[in-house]
């Protein structure tokens, strides 16, 4: 079976973005290990105003050593820290986006989650999604996944006990389907969501929804449908964040021959405001989003 590595060479990348996407993709071990000293909450907030689970300070604070370390990396956005930070002595040009850990409400009942990574060669972690080299996500479930993209198509991996990550598929294509699950309580759905949700409802969709981003999107990779955490009548930003959330899954998406949007937008062409800028998230087959743009758009 195809090794990562083997896969990074066959596509072409260089040699420095190849061993930052294996450095990286390497600590979904550490991650793991850590999940059994880390299942308490941390007693802080993050940058959005959320509780931050022990796990997501764990998490933060070892890849930001590993990513210092590398030399690689001049610029880091984090979901758990306010600003981006800067390493003025990197050799190379990368800047890293990241959700360290991503459904960190579910760390405690041992359901499935993840750590999102986009990789940018510009030296700019706030920069459209449309401009990311790589994507990926590691997924911490019954096999520690990993989903990557290069810009030339989705890639799945899983890790082996030696550590070593063997191709599981690709390249693959997100089909049309009928998994779909919002975020929001539905009492503050707005009108437009909840016609869009109807609709799909009267077509059989299946609703599927685990409260963790990364893995509700790596089911609707697979099996096709839509992800959902839409703008409510309280809260016209969303809840999920475009650097470290929207954009990498986008990239994903899209090169699996799906789509993003707020509704009205392709997510991957918005340029972040700052490092936590909120979003509607609408993401999933192509057909659904342009269905929801129609309905967004009368
Ligand atoms: P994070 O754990 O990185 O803060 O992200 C949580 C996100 C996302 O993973 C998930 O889909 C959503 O929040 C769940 O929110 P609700 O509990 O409001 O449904
Ligand atoms: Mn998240
Ligand atoms: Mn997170």
């Amino acid at each position: 079976m195809t090794t990562l590595k083997e896969y990074l060479d066959s596509a072409g990348c260089e040699p420095m973005l190849s061993d930052l996407i294996i450095l990286i993709a390497a600590q979904a071990a550490p991650i793991r290990e850590a999940f059994i000293d880390n299942q308490s909450y941390a007693g802080t907030e993050n940058t959005s105003g959320e509780r931050q689970a022990a796990l997501d300070v764990w998490s933060d604070e070892h890849l930001t050593k590993v990513i210092e370390e590398s030399g690689l990396v001049k610029e880091l956005a984090s979901e758990e820290k306010s600003d981006v930070v800067t390493f003025p002595g990197a050799k190379g040009n990368y800047a890293v986006v990241m959700d360290p850990l991503d459904g960190s409400s579910l760390i405690q009942v041992n359901l499935c989650v993840g750590t999102i990574i986009g990789i940018y060669d510009n030296g700019k972690a706030l920069s459209r999604g449309d401009e990311l080299r790589a994507a990926m996500y590691m997924l911490y479930g019954p096999m520690t996944v990993l989903t990557i993209s290069v810009g030339k198509g989705v890639y799945t991996f899983a890790m082996d006990k030696s550590g070593e990550y063997r191709m599981l598929e690709g390249p693959v294509k997100m089909p049309e389907g009928k998994i779909y699950g919002s975020g929001g309580l539905n009492k503050d759905w707005t009108a437009t969501h909840r016609e869009f949700i109807e609709s799909i409802e009267a077509e059989g969709g299946k609703l599927r929804y685990s409260g963790s981003f990364v893995a509700d999107f790596h089911q609707i990779l697979k099996y096709g449908g839509i992800y959902c955490y839409p703008a409510t009548i309280d809260n016209e930003i969303g809840k999920l964040r475009l650097v470290f959330e929207a954009n990498p899954i986008g990239f994903l998406a899209k090169q699996a021959g799906g789509a993003i949007s707020d509704g009205k937008n392709n997510l991957l062409e918005i340029s972040p405001e700052k490092s936590n800028h909120k979003t509607p998230i609408y993401v999933g087959s192509e057909g659904l989003i342009k269905r929801l743009e129609s309905i967004c758009g009368r």
